[in-house]
């Protein structure tokens, strides 16, 4: 008989059923919990609840493991292939060069914005932030492509996932042109999806911006590293969503607004900002730890901590090594490398981050990588959430496909006043 678990509420005697994950994982089975004790499980922002059995990414926090569908993300460092991974993720298995090349098509046919979605840019301030646009954007897209708001079938999946995958790369390159009042770069079928990025964030009307191999292998590590971090904060927000049966577009777009937040994808600006404060003498890198450990101030060590990791997140890890193997072929230098390795080292060896086990987290090192690139700040959240969206359509995808899966509904202690009569406006004091 397999293993159970017995809860005792005063002389009542509960036995719960234990669900085992493959690589070890146990978690008790509470479904039924209210229903044969008459309680609930109260555990404030789901840190000890799992909320699905998922067969996409494995990560086991404690020993710095990430696995996406069984494999090593250390094993996509040679050669990387954001497309590739993005196709694994969502259904399941590694292409065959048939299917890759048919998905690559796919991406292809679809890289261009419909004429009214691209209009839609005039129209937005050249100040606005990026997320906005892109989650504005995103919404908009199921405007334009009605017939893919029900996706009930392989073939309709794979068009929806190749549309957003595709178009995201597009709104994201457009919004930054506007930004910098710059004309659009039509995107160009004849480049891959990374250096097609590339080339519609850079090149001008008179000049086509030349991508080296060096970059292109970056940013695809870069995507491939943010491709799926299984229940975080946007991707369970993706499946919330979702789980109401609203459509793949507008959960993904629900993911970019959650992926928004400074302590979630927003994290690698914060990076960014507080290693230029060091580098142009707004604080040193001692007074930046000390303020993060200082519990009356809001400030946190940004790219420090995880909910998962209680080790050495091995995205920053491989992050970290890429900014050093491409700063070294192209001779380029960052004094911001400098300073966060100098953080880093101040932070590890400090006893707030030892006893919390605070470590760097992916992103410690992407914003610097991505700046050698020459991608500005208020774009590294963007190039996160494009790294994400494969990660975002095979949750949605696994919940939609779950018979199962109900509409999340979590339950609340209701803490507020006891029943209470109404009183009208001209009797209140
Ligand atoms: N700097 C200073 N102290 C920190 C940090 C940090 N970066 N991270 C956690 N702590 C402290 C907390 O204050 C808390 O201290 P206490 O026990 O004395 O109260 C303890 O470490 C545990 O932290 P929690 O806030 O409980 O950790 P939680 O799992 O809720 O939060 C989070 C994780 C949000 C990532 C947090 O570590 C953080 O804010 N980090 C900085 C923001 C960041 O880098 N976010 C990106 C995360 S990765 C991603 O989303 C892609």
């Amino acid at each position: 008989m397999s293993e159970r678990a017995i809860l005792k509420i005063g002389d009542r005697e509960i036995e719960l059923s234990i669900v085992e994950g493959v690589e070890g994982d146990r978690a008790i089975d509470i479904s039924k919990l209210r229903d044969l004790a008459g309680v609930i499980a109260y555990d404030p922002s789901l840190g000890n609840t799992a909320i699905t059995k998922s067969a996409i990414t494995f990560v086991d926090g404690e020993n710095g493991i990430l696995r996406y569908r069984g494999i090593p993300i250390e094993q996509f460092v040679e050669k990387p292939n954001f497309v590739e991974v993005a196709w694994l993720l969502i259904f399941g298995r590694l292409p065959t060069r048939q299917e890759l090349a048919r998905f690559s098509e796919k991406l292809t046919e679809n890289e261009l914005l419909h004429e009214g979605l691209r209009h839609q840019f005039q129209h937005i301030p050249v100040d606005a932030p990026p997320m906005a646009i892109l989650s504005a954007m995103m919404n908009n897209l199921a405007c334009f492509h009605q017939q893919l708001l029900s996706v009930e079938d392989v073939e309709s999946l794979e068009a929806a996932a190749a549309r957003l995958i595709s178009k995201v790369r597009t709104i994201a390159a457009f919004s930054y042109r506007r930004s910098q009042g710059l004309p659009f770069i039509y995107p160009d079928p004849h480049l891959r999806y990374c250096a097609n990025f590339l080339h519609m964030m850079f090149s001008l009307p008179y000049k086509q911006y030349i991508v080296t191999p060096e970059i292109e292998d970056a940013l695809n590590l870069v995507f491939i590293l943010h491709a799926d971090h299984e229940q975080n904060c946007s991707t369970a927000t993706v499946r919330t969503v979702g789980s109401a049966r609203a459509n793949l577009f507008a959960s993904c777009a629900a993911g970019v607004c959650a992926l928004w937040g400074p302590l979630h994808g927003g994290a690698n600006v914060e990076v960014m900002n507080m290693l230029e404060a060091i580098h142009t003498g707004g604080m040193t890198a001692e007074e930046c730890i000390r303020l993060a450990k200082d519990k009356s101030h809001p400030f946190r060590l940004y790219g420090f901590g995880h909910r998962i990791y209680k080790n050495y997140d091995p995205r920053a890890k491989m992050l970290r090594e890429a900014c050093e193997r491409v700063f070294a072929k192209l001779q380029h230098q960052d004094p911001l490398l400098d300073i966060a390795r100098k953080l880093e080292e101040l932070a590890l060896s400090d006893p707030y981050f030892i006893e919390r086990k605070l470590y760097p987290n992916v992103d410690f090192y992407s914003g610097i990588l991505l700046r050698a690139m020459g991608i500005p700040t208020n774009m590294f959240t963007v190039c996160f959430a494009i790294g994400r969206l494969p990660g975002w359509i095979a949750h949605w995808r696994e919940q939609h496909e779950d018979p199962n899966s109900r509409i999340v509904r979590p339950r609340q202690v209701y803490v507020g006043p006891p029943k209470t009569d109404y009183v009208p406006l001209n009797e209140r004091k």
